[in-house]
């Protein structure tokens, strides 16, 4: 049985101190969340201070981007040491916004794949369709390279313990989420990938969240389906009663 994970994604929201007041008010509602693990990841100026507030607690750090080499000339730039170094177990790679904004590609999001596995962390890999792929009639194409682009060369053990997010563009922040049928479907075929690449046994392990638009109302309609063991969540990652609403939706057992 997979255990459910549910991620916070903050994007560019929160000071150090508001970061250390939002995780001191999550753990409070949440207690330990138990048969489901929780990740918060906060900008890198705040990781010190909530990874402080999370400190002997249920909850894990996790960041939004890193940097594929270990050191170096590559100003603005994060390694993977660097964010173990700060207390992070987990790293989301290739989000959607760093495709759309940063020049983000299938080839870094799979170099950064390598060296966070490298480094012991568990990547959150993203996928997901642009609306005009959606319309298309592309969806499975898109995702199903993307997934296949970030696993290349990766082992199967490695692959197991990597957690893939579904999050089609259309959905994120937007208001207008998937449907629990549609992500469950995309959910499968992602596992069906991973099985391609990596076999049954990694497909069986590998944790797939559904992203877009999951708040305290609807997260009941996604974490319910077989093949969706968790969600990624922005906007409402930032209320502690919203987040804690859909954590509390996703433990199993
Ligand atoms: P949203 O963002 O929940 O605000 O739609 C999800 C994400 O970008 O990970």
């Amino acid at each position: 049985m997979r255990t459910p994970i549910v991620a916070g994604n903050w994007k560019m929201h929160r000071t150090a101190a508001e970061g250390r007041a939002l995780a001191v008010a999550l753990v409070e509602k949440m207690g330990t969340p138990r048969g489901v693990e929780v990740v918060l990841c906060p900008p890198f100026t705040a990781l010190a201070a909530v990874g402080a507030a999370v400190h002997r607690t249920a909850l894990r750090l996790g960041a939004q981007n890193m940097h594929w080499e270990a050191q170096g000339a590559f100003t603005g730039e994060i390694s993977a040491a660097m964010l173990v170094d700060a207390g992070c177990r987990h790293v989301i790679l290739g989000h959607s916004e760093r495709r759309q904004h940063f020049g983000e590609t299938d080839e870094g999001v799979n170099r950064k794949a390598h060296a966070a596995l490298r480094a012991g962390l568990v990547p959150i890999v993203c996928v997901g369709e642009r609306l005009e792929e959606r319309k298309a009639g592309r969806t499975d194409q898109v995702v199903r390279g993307q997934l296949r682009a970030a696993l290349a060369g990766v082992e199967p053990a490695q692959a197991a313990g990597m957690v893939i997010a579904y999050e089609p563009v259309w959905a994120i922040g937007t208001g207008l989420p998937a449907t629990g049928e549609e992500a469950n479907r995309v959910s499968a075929l992602l596992r069906a990938t991973v099985g391609e690449a990596a076999g049954a046994d990694a497909a069986a392990q590998v944790r797939i969240q559904y992203g877009g638009s999951v708040n305290a109302k609807n997260c009941a309609e996604f974490l319910s389906q077989p093949e969706v063991d968790g969600a990624l969540v922005g906007g409402a990652s930032l209320d502690a009663e919203a987040f804690a609403v859909i954590v509390s939706a996703a433990a199993r057992g």
